[in-house]
């Protein structure tokens, strides 16, 4: 791998990404402005991720637009593999996949795949994944999502939904496509191979269209979901990408959830954050305040500023100015850091009062309940 060359899978993450070339390899469509205007009118509203390209490619979002016009309408899927704490980069599709349900009033699954990470984790056993599939479950509900139409299923627990539609995708999936698309090798294990199987299976829980906010890196899994959907009568599951939120150290590379300081988390205490962004978060200010003066910080690589302009301002006016301050040398590094720590603290102070109080039952998956509305 040389130094410009960059590596972007479910399962791994490695170097700076280029996204007009992830563009290219993964063959992506980039969201025009055309279609971001007519996701915002058929919305009435205008959504920040959107208009910052933050949410910045797509598959057949136009054919969702066109069922919920025109159709049958559309419903959501996103998930999660449990594997540790929820960051903020975990928050941005489902944050955002909230407004996409609160405007177009669509029914919500959302999968916790305690098994995947099960598969992949050599140090967590099937318990432990289980037991953060239900943490995160409660930072997924504390978004607002609406208790009736959202569904949180978990693959060891739900299984016996799941597994039907999981055979149907297994059987059309063969194997040199998947090693094709993730790397396998001799030494992977089986469950890993089937896998991509099971993160299929919700999009075929409705015979209607599926829109699927997700971070880029989950693409794969999902060009090979669209690739059989056709042979099992089904419409192919539209995506819409957003990229992946920085580490607190700076890559572009995705944050993880394994590397304690390499993320905020949702359970961090206002002394964890204000901790963690003094001491990691990385600045592209200048060395000294008289040359920052002069010259003024960089905000593509600022993470302070990146954090701010992804997440917790979503205010044009307000996130343009500190980007003019800051680049002309008038905000320093530490006053840019301030900001970001008011808006973390306060955020993460009502997400977690939230998510102590959500009551998660109204949220889980109900077998008897999917059954008799299928009938129907
Ligand atoms: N594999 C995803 C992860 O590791 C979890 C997941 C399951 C998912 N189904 C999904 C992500 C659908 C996005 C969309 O986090």
């Amino acid at each position: 791998m040389n130094s410009s060359d960059f590596i972007l899978t479910p399962w791994e993450s490695k170097g700076d990404i280029d996204y007009t070339r992830l563009v290219e390899r993964f063959g992506l469509n980039v969201i025009s402005d055309d279609i971001r205007r007519q996701v915002a009118d058929a919305a009435g509203e205008d959504h920040f991720l959107l208009r910052r390209k933050i949410f910045f490619s797509h598959r057949d979002l136009d054919v969702i637009l066109h069922s919920y016009q025109n159709g049958p309408g559309f419903f959501l899927y996103t998930g999660r593999g449990p594997s540790g704490n929820t960051h903020i980069g975990h928050l941005i599709p489902w944050m955002f996949a909230q407004w996409l349900q609160s405007r177009f009033g669509a029914t919500m699954y959302f999968q916790l795949t305690d098994d995947e990470k099960f598969y992949r984790d050599s140090k967590l056993s099937l318990d432990d994944t289980y037991n953060l599939a239900l943490q995160n479950a409660r930072d997924f509900a504390a978004l607002g999502f609406d208790p009736d139409k959202t569904h949180i299923l978990i693959n060891s627990q739900h299984i016996n939904t799941l597994y039907p539609l999981a055979a149907q995708a297994a059987k059309k999936i063969n194997y040199s496509n998947t090693k094709a698309s993730f790397g396998f090798g001799n030494d992977t294990n089986i469950g890993m191979i089937f896998y991509t199987a099971l993160q299929s299976a919700p999009c075929f829980l409705e015979k209607r269209p599926v829109l699927i906010p997700l971070g880029v890196d989950q693409d794969p899994h999902f060009r090979l979901t669209r690739d059989i959907a056709p042979v099992l009568r089904y419409p192919k599951p539209a995506l819409i990408h957003n990229i992946m939120i920085p580490s607190l150290t700076g890559s572009s590379s995705k944050m993880s959830a394994s590397s304690e300081n390499s993320a905020v988390y949702t359970t961090d205490t206002a002394k964890q954050i204000r901790q963690k962004i003094n001491k990691y978060a990385y600045s592209g200010g200048q060395e000294s305040v008289a040359k920052h003066r002069q010259l003024g910080g960089d905000t593509q690589s600022d993470v302070s500023f990146l954090y701010l302009w992804m997440f917790f301002e979503p205010n044009d006016s307000k996130i343009n100015q500190i980007k003019e301050e800051y680049e002309s040398g008038s905000m320093l590094s530490g006053e840019l850091k301030q900001i970001l720590i008011e808006s973390m603290v306060t955020y993460m102070e009502r997400h977690q009062n939230r998510r102590e109080s959500v009551n998660i039952k109204e949220f889980m998956f109900d077998e008897t309940e999917y059954k008799n509305k299928m009938r129907r």
